[in-house]
């Protein structure tokens, strides 16, 4: 009988997980996300030493590029935004595993030559026949990459090996949309190889949310509506949009952010405890927990959009969303967006979950909020309780990473005053590793063929079902959005919202 050292196969699972031999081919390779965060990710990898040594990376792009040329962007890229210090020989291994192949979606011929170039990498390099596809290219352009990549036998696994598809968002535009573009992937790619990336749940703070809930004895008896009185998930971005009309004018803060990162965030925080973090497991109770979500309405109360004006931020004068380059100077494209939600279950009926995002906001800070009810009675004089907010746990999801606890306590002295204090949790002060980028993470996942990070089909469709009712309620509307000054928290709408509540936001 063979022993296994017990111990040893602890240590073993916290060993980093090295992706197997296998290529990346990525389309779009020339836009922002693949310049800004996916070439410099896969070289954080490689820097960490979680890549296969032959791993390959392809471009694929209509640009009269040759390899060297392909090298040259990814240098750039990596040199401007890699996470990790520049090794030169960690750089120089992996550029040899670079090609780039020219061509438009609609060449049958760069797509026969594409599949080439990866067969030959798989001699070459040894990837063995296993490729991921990014599709980082808008979604008008999946059905056409799609059908080439069947057409030419990119796509099809043998069973053997792997073949995976990666797309970005928006999936889709609305649930119709949604589910026209998951049926054009899945016709090629089966849902278990398909791994649809929402960056936020690449964030370990956005996991740490599950490891706080349920790591831990502490939070789970109060994480209900007994005690919880509401949750705020916010995000806020400082920046604006200028650059970005192609992508934003038409689709707005709401298809943009709601529908999918706070979405997430609001199923973390509400779903129940998975029997185990398997992948199936996992999705079984986000899924359960998005059924279980509704709007509460009217939504001309519970609902509010904005449009932000030119306005004073950090000193700087910045234009408006209509005077923003490439934007219809008659847009009504929100750039804030506010909704009210609900989760009808045992442990949440009865306590809202507010929704807000926006851009050219007071600053950049996303976090989840949870607010709870007031002590049912205070034994102490009102006047000495005034400076007492209600207790609140939250979960700074960027920047400033951590977790913040709000209560009353005593103020030193000879009366017994008591006056909100906070406790806090930073990774920046309890961690000595830095945390990888969101895209670092996702990627290996992809590689590694680790979907537990990865929302599935009935996700995103069922978001999308819980949004529509209030995209089409604002498209019936005459009324653009309301306008608020850059810099500031936001349209007045936004804060009659809660108001009307007895609630009011928290000033992040
Ligand atoms: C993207 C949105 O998904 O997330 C952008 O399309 C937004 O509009 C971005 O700026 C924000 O990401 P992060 O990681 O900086 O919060």
């Amino acid at each position: 009988m063979t022993w296994t050292n017990p111990l040893r196969d602890e240590r073993d699972k916290r060993l980093p997980r090295i992706a197997g031999p296998c290529s990346l081919v990525i389309f779009g390779v020339t836009g922002d996300l693949s310049r800004k965060k996916l070439m410099p990710a896969i070289y954080d990898l490689a820097n960490r030493g979680l890549l296969p040594p032959g791993f390959a990376l392809t471009g694929f792009a209509r640009r009269d590029w040759a390899a060297e040329d392909f090298g040259k962007i990814v240098y750039e890229a990596v040199k401007q935004h890699a996470r990790t210090p520049f090794r030169q020989e960690v750089w120089d291994r992996l550029a040899e595993g670079f090609r780039f192949v020219p061509g438009s979606f609609d060449d049958d011929e760069a797509f026969d030559r594409l599949a080439q170039t990866v067969r030959e990498l798989d001699a070459q390099r040894g990837t063995n026949g296993n490729h991921a596809f990014y599709l980082s290219i808008p979604p008008s352009a999946f059905p056409v990459v799609c059908k080439q990549l069947a057409r030419s036998g990119l796509a099809a696994s043998d069973g053997e090996h792997w073949r995976r598809v990666v797309i970005e968002k928006p999936f889709g535009h609305d649930l119709k949309s949604a589910i026209e573009l998951n049926a054009i992937v899945n016709d090629v790619f089966p849902e278990d190889a398909v791994f649809r990336i929402d960056h936020y749940l690449g964030k370990e703070t956005v996991q740490n949310i599950l490891a706080m809930r349920f790591a831990n004895q502490l939070f789970e008896p109060i994480w209900n509506s007994h005690y919880v009185d509401h949750v705020q998930i916010t995000m806020a971005e400082d920046i604006g949009l200028g650059g970005r009309a192609g992508y934003y004018d038409g689709i707005g803060a709401a298809r943009d952010v709601i529908q999918n990162h706070l979405l997430q965030l609001l199923a973390f925080t509400a779903m129940e405890e998975p029997t185990s973090f398997s992948a199936a497991e996992l999705r079984t109770e986000k899924i359960k927990v998005l059924n279980a979500t509704r709007l509460v309405g009217p939504l001309d109360e519970t609902t509010a959009r904005g449009q932000y004006l030119g306005g004073w931020q950090g000193g700087e004068w910045v234009p408006g969303l209509k005077e923003e380059e490439g934007f219809n100077p008659e847009s009504k494209t929100e750039t804030y967006a506010a909704i009210t939600l609900e989760v009808d279950t045992r442990r949440w009926a009865g306590v809202p979950f507010f929704l807000r995002t926006g851009k050219r906001l007071g600053r950049r800070v996303t976090e989840v909020a949870v607010i709870f009810k007031r002590a049912p009675h205070l034994p102490f004089d009102a006047t000495m309780t005034e400076e007492l907010g209600q207790n609140a746990l939250v979960v700074r999801v960027q920047p400033d990473e951590g977790i913040t606890m709000r209560f009353g306590s005593k103020v030193p002295g000879s009366q017994m005053e008591v006056r909100d204090v906070t406790m806090d949790f930073g990774y920046g002060t309890s961690f000595t590793e830095s945390s990888p980028e969101a895209y670092e993470r996702l990627i290996l996942d992809v590689l590694l063929g680790e979907p537990s990070l990865f929302p599935v089909n009935a996700e995103v469709e069922r978001s999308w079902e819980i949004l529509d009712p209030v995209i089409e309620h604002w498209a019936k509307q005459e009324q653009g959005p309301d306008p608020y000054p850059a810099g500031s928290w936001g349209p007045e709408s936004a804060n009659r919202m809660l108001a009307r509540t007895g609630r009011a936001w928290r000033r992040p």
